[in-house]
């Protein structure tokens, strides 16, 4: 449709609106720089654009027309011009164009990294070294009942650890766990022999707090129970593992008790922060009792519904900050609860 040769205000009017609607379509939809650039030329091109004949033809309109005329025109050509600018922003933008160049001169913010705690450091160190003897991860609730916290753990109805001086009681029957030994009686109640896991996780004591003990603290337990399985197994297991995890340090079995256990053993190694000649750590011993372990009671075994006359096993409840003190040479244990950077950023890998 082109306009006549000597259009009326009419003719103008109806052309131009028409040139106006196909130009700010075109340019609002230009999928890209070139194209943009092509309707850009298509309509206001200096020289063939659309808008052109529209110039020229104002000067064939009656005198009377004209102002009207002039106005319609200049309206459009801006129109035009800002849907162009605005399309070209929006395709620039996407393109990142507009992206201020960084300023490599300008000082860095100090970020702050994260780090794995030293007390996870060594469940994880632990943990590996029982993977390769065939032991996976097994976890269980903080939040135990009594039964699975000392019941099913054969401690007697009156054992003095369920007084609530030493046991954190939320409720009725449920209490935060003081050890991670109900994990055992909960794995063997879902799993069959052979079962051999590690139960890494927080545990909660009352009336604990000074230099080598905290109200809540990390253990790790172990439990091994097949047919045939004896305490040589468990002397040469735990052995192994204290080589592999002290290196040459020396270190010593002591009878112990425990009601889940018979017989039951505490494994001592030479303290790594005096080397034996004693310090506060150890109390002036030259030992740090860094497990108890023992040979799982036939009545755990019954508790969790084992034959206790086909199986046997062992198990083990290590304190991986005891361990965490001595790998890292630590004099109070207490740090590794504080959660102060100062003190972590020091041990962080
Ligand atoms: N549960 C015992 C404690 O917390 C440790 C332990 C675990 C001892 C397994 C023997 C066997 O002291």
């Amino acid at each position: 449709m082109r306009l006549p040769e000597s259009p009326s205000l009419a003719d103008y009017r109806r052309h131009i609106e028409r040139l106006a609607a196909d130009g700010l379509a075109a340019l609002g939809d230009a999928a890209g720089l070139d194209a943009l650039e092509a309707a850009r030329v298509e309509f206001l091109g200096d020289r063939r654009g659309q808008l052109l004949e529209f110039q020229r033809a104002l000067g064939a309109l009656a005198r009377d027309d004209k102002p009207e005329a002039g106005k319609l025109f200049n309206t459009v050509k801006r129109q035009l011009e800002a849907a162009l600018a605005e399309r070209r922003d929006q395709l620039g933008r996407a393109a990142g164009a507009y992206r201020r160049p960084a300023d490599l001169t300008m000082p860095a913010r100090p970020q702050w990294r994260g780090a794995k705690h030293p007390v996870t450091l060594v469940i994880e160190e632990i943990a590996a070294i029982f993977r390769e003897l065939g032991f996976t991860v097994a976890l269980g609730p903080e939040a135990e009942s009594e039964w699975y916290n000392f019941g099913a753990l054969n401690f007697p109805a009156d054992h003095p650890a369920m007084d609530m001086h030493d046991t954190l009681y939320l409720r009725d029957d449920v209490l935060l766990r003081t050890h991670t030994s109900p994990v055992q009686v909960r794995t063997l109640q879902r799993y069959a022999p052979p079962v051999r896991i590690l139960a890494p996780g927080n545990v909660y004591r009352r009336d604990f707090f000074d230099a080598s003990h905290a109200p809540m603290f990390a253990q790790i337990e172990g439990l091994c129970i097949d047919e045939g399985v004896s305490f040589v197994d468990l002397k040469a297991t735990l052995g192994h593992f204290a080589q592999r995890f002290f290196g040459a340090a020396r270190a010593r079995f002591r009878p112990s008790f425990f009601p889940f256990t018979e017989p039951s053993a505490e494994m001592d190694i030479e303290c790594q922060l005096c080397h034996g000649a004693g310090c506060p750590a150890c109390k002036g011993t030259g030992w740090m009792e860094i497990l108890g372990s023992g040979m799982v009671h036939p009545a755990v075994l019954e508790a969790a519904g084992i034959d206790s006359e086909k199986y046997t096993g062992w198990a083990f409840g290590m304190g991986p900050a005891r361990i965490a003190q001595q790998r890292y040479g630590v004099g109070d244990i207490r740090v590794f609860y504080d959660s102060d950077v100062r003190f972590l950023e020091q041990i962080a890998e």
